[in-house]
């Protein structure tokens, strides 16, 4: 047997500490020469285990000096960076190229408006877009767009969206026998659902898919961030502290699982007073823009507190549908090239 053969035999009881699997095995030991007696060879390690040098080097150097034959040794050490990981979780199905979801926290602050008006708004601009309710147990979308009664069909085993002003849409709220039903789903069913929403519709082509999620920074809103291939993710707060605070850690939530927070909107911001034109601001003001600066993140932009906004959703004609030259509509549509400019800076 050669002498290489025989270090490498020898090597094979240095086990490397917490994985139990000696350092042969794990490919660690690289290019063993032998020369008159004197062997050679590299131990290759990576930034994250380049502490159990220390710990192996003496015994590497006394399995090896043991083998009949060693009169010498030199042993390098390799720091070799790690590759690049492979990206991993989901990927975007065909023909979507940007996905964001609409967060809050706290239940509504009207994540469902900004979501059904931002998307007529990008829609406005020429882009193709579609919106994925994932609010599953509270689904609201259909309603705010005034196709409460319309039935998804099926195409080769997918489900068609439906379509109203312009956009796709998939929604429980489609597939639920009377809208009124209660969704009585645990956790893996949800997931399902909406994997399903994702990749057994029908999008076709999208600029971009908005997401607007339920409300919560528990489990669920957290399991669809993690399901979802997200480009990013906008908050939605209204201006007092308790709203913000749970938007904050919606934010950070979203932080941490790695969604990249493209910008905060304050919600009912103010009040104008259609008789005395003054504003007022009923749910204080300036949260947004104050917990944008303190996350580092972009503030997007405010809308106001206003009964066109309410009235033309309950009645599923958006605002920047059913008025387009008000200011009403003027700030989805300042918030959507907000967002646009965030998402795809020029
Ligand atoms: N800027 C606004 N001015 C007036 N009314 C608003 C405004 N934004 C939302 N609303 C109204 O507030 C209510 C709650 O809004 P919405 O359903 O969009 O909130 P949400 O955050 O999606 O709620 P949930 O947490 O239940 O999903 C609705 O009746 C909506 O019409
Ligand atoms: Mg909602």
């Amino acid at each position: 047997m050669a002498l290489e053969d025989l270090v490498l035999d020898a090597l094979k009881q240095v086990m490397v500490p917490d994985v139990q699997r000696d350092v042969v095995a794990l490919g660690l030991i690289k290019e063993v020469k032998a020369q008159h007696g004197i062997v050679t060879f590299s131990v290759e390690l990576t930034p994250a285990s380049a502490g159990l040098q220390a710990r192996l080097d003496p015994q590497i150097k006394q399995a090896v000096k043991a083998v009949p034959g060693v009169n010498d040794l030199a042993v390098h050490y390799l720091i070799k960076p790690e590759a690049p990981a492979k990206p991993k979780g989901p990927s975007n199905p065909p023909g979507i190229k940007h996905i964001i979801a609409v967060g809050s926290g706290k239940g509504g602050v009207g994540k469902s408006t900004v979501t059904a008006n931002l998307a007529i708004a990008l829609s406005a601009s020429g882009l193709k877009v579609g919106i994925l309710d994932a609010d599953i147990y509270g689904p609201s979308i259909p309603l705010m767009l005034g196709a409460q009664d319309q039935k998804p069909g099926v195409l080769n085993e997918k489900l068609l969206p439906i379509e109203a002003h312009g956009l796709k849409l998939m929604s429980m709220g489609f597939l639920l026998p009377n809208a009124d039903d209660p969704v009585v789903w645990r956790g893996p069913m949800l997931a399902g659902a909406l994997r399903q929403f994702l990749n057994d519709v029908n999008w076709g082509e999208l600029d971009v898919l908005l997401v607007d999620l339920p409300p919560g920074t528990g489990d669920i809103p957290l399991t669809l961030v993690q399901l979802i291939p997200l480009s990013g993710a906008v908050i939605v707060i209204t201006p007092q502290p308790v709203a913000a605070a749970i938007g904050t850690k919606t934010l950070r939530m979203l932080q941490q699982s790695r969604v990249r927070i493209l910008g905060l909107i304050e919600n009912m911001s103010y009040f104008d007073c259609p008789t005395c034109h003054t504003e007022t601001a009923i749910f204080d003001r300036g949260g947004g823009a104050t917990t944008s600066e303190r996350e580092g993140v972009p503030f997007l932009g405010e809308i106001p507190l206003d009964p066109k906004i309410r009235a033309s959703g309950d009645a599923g004609i958006p605002v920047t549908i059913a008025e387009p030259d008000s200011p009403q509509a003027q700030a989805f549509r300042k918030l959507a090239d907000q967002l646009w400019a965030a998402l795809v800076p020029t």
